[in-house]
């Protein structure tokens, strides 16, 4: 047996603490019961691990009384140990964080700048725990990587892609010396208007389960902790903090519960992030049914649990789930807690238990194992420069593969003049200059500025002359216009955390400009900046409608390069984009007091929110879900199914692809279900039950399979409390998006 060592260079002991000289002992490895996020995986959607700590580093024998530092230990009996050799003020220690916001960095004036942090307990070798946001890149008052807007990653209906967006971060994050990050955000998108939106990734739960398992799993391969938030039914800003979404256990389960029961399961994050709002009077973060019930037993959480910053509203939220109050202690200062436990309201095993799961993270992914600097009194924790180059890439490529084609009369792809052609365009909008982001914690500060402006000015070259007007300007506009051979409207629509939007509209302004544009010119492209649905009164007067969400700081190249072809659109509205903004799910005051001001958000559609109520209401939306255009066409053969005819069989959806047009390009096929009538509950015309993106040659057929796990078919059941398939006759349909027409093949179960 070889003896148990930890990695070590700076000098091992701690003046505070009189412990003995550091022994050897051996200590055979055990076995886990949670992944190492070490292993790279190679599915996007399959749980990852951390990469190897530094080579710099070297082996230290393990202190005998601190046996916790042997990492040949599961990260289960290292924090049992420690938790075991921990007293009561440092227990406390590590269930509430602190904040840097007003100046102070973690222990020391050189830790990194960041949103939170634990302390470090030198005595006991903790290292501290630092904390950043966010879900769009790095945001730890540096510069970063600024990655598009979340949903993008959902647009691209591309696991792959998540995947890729989730490490950039982790990347930037590791090098800032950050140990967690406050991202993916996927609350669902139940009222178009809500604020964060942009931030979320769409109205469906398996796609943003999907789309989140990837991301974590993308974010934790680098040694990073990810954090799935806001847990749960965090649906609206305003009032947020005092909301309470009141939501039966039908629709909890099977719509707002279920994206998180996917990315628990998929990709084990180390975090949640328990939101603001109360989920039917009990506060998100002090409720046992949501956090221990659902999360914890049902779903397999084996993480910890983080209060959304000020969420918390009870010492005994500890109790009911909560293992950590951020930023700052509000209710978990200690006399609070010592008095809970007193009256008997809490024991300390709660805290030793709340306690044992933060350690468990911190033990898998690693951060014990780095050398310890006793002069700072916290581990050795390099910090390097950000390659920009690196994460660029991946937000160009995220913008590429998410940006969502609405509409296309011809006039794109753009082409640029032969030589010796003279154009003249315009572009009219200062977001073409200004690339708008959603604000709020997603809001970070970029390592790069690339504008549409100048992007489409290189494009074009010397031979075009590329005209510039602010949408502010109607009379430039129009006289511009007119001398125009093609107009580009850059428009932009904020939106951020903390309100909800007011309107689905773009601001007058930009209506204005749209309408002179194409009063003036016959061929208007409008290039949308959106976090969210827009409604587009103005959509026939124009050509073409390309949307590239918030496209962060590749803006430039990636939308010159869609506009120009150079890459074919190839994303999908993740969110279905109404006609009229009066005509959509849980708008009422009762269901959605939003900007009215009330406290009590009544999710009486149930289930039919989203493109499933568009479907059972039998209306119209001027986007459904899934939609997305292509320079070149596609079509779907009939398909076929296999299975078992059983409850607990997968079913294999089986169709051709063809690309029918004349340039490569991806489709996303998808496969809606329609559940039997004899279900005990009204369920929604279709839902989505697969899909998956291709990339085909011109004339190029594929033939395509889509496994459908028995549990996509389930519903909730009350009585069983789980999720239950039900005999009956299912309808599969393989359709182009959520309202396409589409053929469909029927499947029996027993
Ligand atoms: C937001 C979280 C964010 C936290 C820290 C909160 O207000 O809701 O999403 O992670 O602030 O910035």
């Amino acid at each position: 047996m070889r003896p148990a060592m930890i990695r070590h260079r700076v000098a091992v002991g701690v003046a505070a603490c009189a412990l003995a000289a550091p022994l050897a002992i051996g200590i055979a490895p055990q076995a886990s019961a949670l992944p190492d996020p070490r292993e790279t995986p190679t599915d996007p959607a399959a749980p990852g691990d951390t990469p190897a700590i530094s080579s710099e580093e070297t082996a230290e024998p393990v202190p005998t009384n601190m046996p916790w530092l042997n990492p040949s230990l599961p990260p289960e009996k290292r924090a049992e140990l420690l938790v075991d050799a921990m007293t009561e003020g440092q227990l406390l220690h590590m269930v509430h964080g602190q904040s840097d916001l007003l100046g102070t960095r973690v222990s020391h004036a050189d830790g990194p700048p960041s949103i939170g942090y634990i302390p470090p307990i030198p005595e006991l070798r903790v290292p501290a725990l630092i904390l950043s946001d966010g879900p769009s890149g790095l945001r730890n008052k540096e510069k970063a990587t600024q990655l598009p807007a979340p949903i993008t990653q959902a647009a691209s209906f591309d696991p792959e892609v998540a995947r890729a967006y989730g490490q950039a971060i982790g990347e930037d994050a590791k090098d800032r010396g950050q140990d967690l990050i406050f991202s993916p955000g996927f609350n669902l998108a139940r009222n178009p208007q809500a604020g964060r939106t942009f931030e979320y990734f769409g109205e469906d739960p398996l796609l943003a389960g999907t789309i989140a398992a990837a991301h974590v799993n993308g974010l934790q391969s680098t040694g990073i902790m990810a954090t799935l938030k806001h847990f749960v039914a965090n649906n609206q800003e305003q009032n947020r903090t005092l909301n309470s979404s009141n939501v039966d256990e039908r629709t909890l389960h099977e719509i707002y519960e279920e994206p998180f029961r996917i990315a628990v399961r998929d990709s084990q994050p180390a975090v949640v992030m328990c939101a603001y709002n109360r989920v039917n009077h009990t506060p998100a973060c002090g409720n046992p049914d949501t956090l221990k019930r659902d999360l914890r037993e049902w779903m397999g959480f084996k993480g910890f649990v983080v209060t959304d910053y000020p969420a918390a509203w009870s010492p005994t939220d500890l109790k009911n789930g909560l293992n950590v109050e951020l930023p700052w202690q509000f209710w978990t200062k200690p006399k609070r807690i010592r008095e809970a436990i007193a009256k008997g309201e809490m024991t300390w095993d709660d805290i030793r238990d709340r306690v044992r799961e933060t350690l468990i993270q911190m033990f898998r992914f690693g951060l014990f194992d780095h050398p310890w600097d006793d002069a700072q009194g916290d581990r050795v924790r390099p910090i390097r420069p950000i390659d920009p180059a690196r994460g660029n890439a991946v937000a160009q490529a995220s913008v590429e593969k998410g940006a969502v084609l609405l509409k296309n009369d011809g006039m794109l792809p753009l082409t640029a003049p032969k030589p010796g052609e003279h154009r003249r365009v315009l572009v009219v909008g200062d977001a073409a200059k200004n690339t708008l982001s959603g604000g709020g914690s997603s809001n970070g500060s970029a390592l790069i500025s690339d504008t549409i402006f100048d992007a489409l000015k290189a494009r074009y070259g010397a031979d075009t002359e590329v005209v510039f007007s602010s949408q502010l300007n109607p009379a430039r506009i129009a006289i511009q216009a007119k001398k125009a051979d093609e107009v580009i409207v850059v428009a932009g629509v904020l939106s951020t955390e903390l309100l909800d939007r007011l309107t689905l509209d773009v601001p007058v302004a930009q209506r204005n400009a749209i309408s002179i544009a194409a009063r003036n010119n016959d061929h208007v492209a409008v290039v949308m900046q959106t976090g969210g649905p827009v409604v587009m009164p103005w959509l026939d007067d124009v050509e073409a409608v390309l949307n590239v969400w918030y496209p962060g700081q590749a803006a430039g190249a990636a939308t010159a390069r869609l506009l120009f072809g150079d890459v074919n659109p190839s994303g999908r509205l993740p969110q279905t984009f109404p006609a009229d903004a009066k005509e959509v799910p849980a708008s009422t005051r009762n269901q959605f007091p939003g900007a009215h001001m009330g406290f009590e958000a009544n999710y009486t559609e149930g289930v039919m929110m989203g493109y499933r109520w568009w479907g059972s209401e039998a209306k119209k939306p001027l986007f459904p879900f899934g939609h997305g255009l292509s320079y070149t066409t596609f079509d779907y053969g009939t398909p076929t199914v296999e299975g078992p005819g059983t409850r607990a069989g997968s079913v294999r959806v089986s169709f051709d692809v063809t690309n029918t047009g004349r340039r490569e390009g991806a489709t996303v096929p998808q496969v809606y279900v329609s559940k039997p009538a004899s279900a005990a509950v009204p369920t929604p015309p279709r839902e989505l039950a697969g899909f998956t993106k291709i990339s085909l040659a011109p004339g190029e057929t594929r033939r395509v399979s889509i496994d459908i796990p028995a549990d996509r078919l389930a519903v909730w059941s009350e009585t069983e409390r789980d999720r239950v398939v039900t005999p009956g006759h299912y309808a599969f349909a393989v359709a182009d998006n959520a309202e396409a027409p589409a053929a469909t093949i029927g499947y029996d179960i027993r």
